[in-house]
């Protein structure tokens, strides 16, 4: 028995990788349009090409006895969603749509998604479980939740299960120093400070000041890419064991932190100086998104092992190195 990683090139792809081949066979799949090769553990099976390309599954599906497919290959940044829907909803719909059929017709019947805290759009509440109304506010999040319920749909009637996670800011990087956070162009906060940190660019730039939060910035729920790994892993498990089937939990610390704050904490860690420039709001920015992730706390024991200086001084090795 094996397990398909889609999209194990990219960032938290590869770490779930590099969990995973301690216990399983795995084969990659990835286009590497934004992953990297060098991210992949070389204990896994790599196969270069799309999702989308059903002659590709046809082969993986064919060739080795996959149990699950853990689903990362997607695009994901919020900005670029609202300059740019339709690449959201050809990648992370319609080629999703292509793995989904050759699942179901090869037999393969367990599915673990990448979902996001995007999902929930503006929330009505401080603290979001899965219960909080879901309303996107970008593509981005709109895609994701289309499949969300395309697949309650494909359970209903098809010999096929499922576990949704939705992660809130994925950060830090692999304890080993080997893999990390690495997107190009990049646009998430915390790898962009340490890069300015590092001399790599001149300055950060803040987007919004203005927010109703405590200090005018976004706030997020920061959480360690192996913690993410972790509960792939344990919802696997849940599934393949019959404990849990066709759930859909939150994954994040529990603690928000304003965009003030990560730089603050990055320059503890640093020990440098950052340059800010205060900036206009982005598009697609919701102020303020904090997980709870007491349901798969409660459901499958899983909890985070790492804390935002955890997080930091990971991704702080991995860019220095
Ligand atoms: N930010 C800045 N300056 C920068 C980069 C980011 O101020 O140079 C701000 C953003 O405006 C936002 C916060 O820092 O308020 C975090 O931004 P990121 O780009 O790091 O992350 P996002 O919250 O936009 O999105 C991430 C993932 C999404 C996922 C979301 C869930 O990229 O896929 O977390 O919370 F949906």
């Amino acid at each position: 028995m094996a397990i398909l990683v889609c999209g194990g090139a990219g960032y938290i792809g590869s770490h779930t990788v590099k969990e995973l081949v301690n216990t399983y066979d795995v084969v990659v799949l990835d286009n590497l349009t934004t992953g990297f090769e060098q991210l992949i553990d070389s204990k896994a099976t790599f196969v270069k090409g799309d999702l989308g390309d059903p002659a590709i599954l046809d082969e993986i599906f064919t060739t080795h006895d996959i149990d699950a497919v853990f689903h990362f290959a997607a695009n994901s940044l919020v900005g670029e969603s609202v300059q740019n829907p339709l690449k959201y909803y050809r990648n992370n719909v319609s080629a999703t749509l292509v793995l989904l059929e050759k699942m179901i017709e090869h037999g393969v019947k367990r599915f673990i998604f990448s979902s996001t805290a995007a999902t929930y759009g503006i929330p009505d509440t401080d603290m979001i479980t899965e219960k909080t109304t879901t309303n996107p506010i970008n593509p981005y999040g709109r895609s994701k939740l289309m499949i969300e319920q395309i697949l309650a749909d494909l359970a209903h009637v098809h010999d096929f299960q499922y576990v949704v996670l939705r992660y809130f800011n994925a950060a830090g990087a692999h304890e080993s120093g080997e893999i990390g956070e690495s997107h190009d162009p990049e646009s998430h906060l915390i790898p962009i400070v340490l890069q300015h940190l590092l001399g790599q660019r001149d300055k950060i730039a803040v987007f919004g000041t203005d927010y109703e939060t405590a200090d005018g910035t976004c706030v997020r729920d920061y959480i360690h890419v192996t913690d993410l790994a972790r509960a792939h892993i344990l919802s696997y498990e849940g599934m393949a064991s019959g404990k849990i089937t066709n759930k859909t939990y939150n994954l994040g610390n529990g603690a928000g932190y304003s965009v003030k704050e990560i730089i603050e904490t990055c320059e503890q860690i640093s020990g440098k100086k950052a340059t800010i420039e205060y900036a206009e709001r982005r598009a697609g920015d919701p102020a303020a998104l904090v997980a709870s992730s007491q349901k798969i706390n409660e459901e499958l024991g899983w909890k985070p092992a790492f804390d935002l200086n955890t997080i930091i001084s990971n991704a702080w090795a991995w860019h220095s190195k």
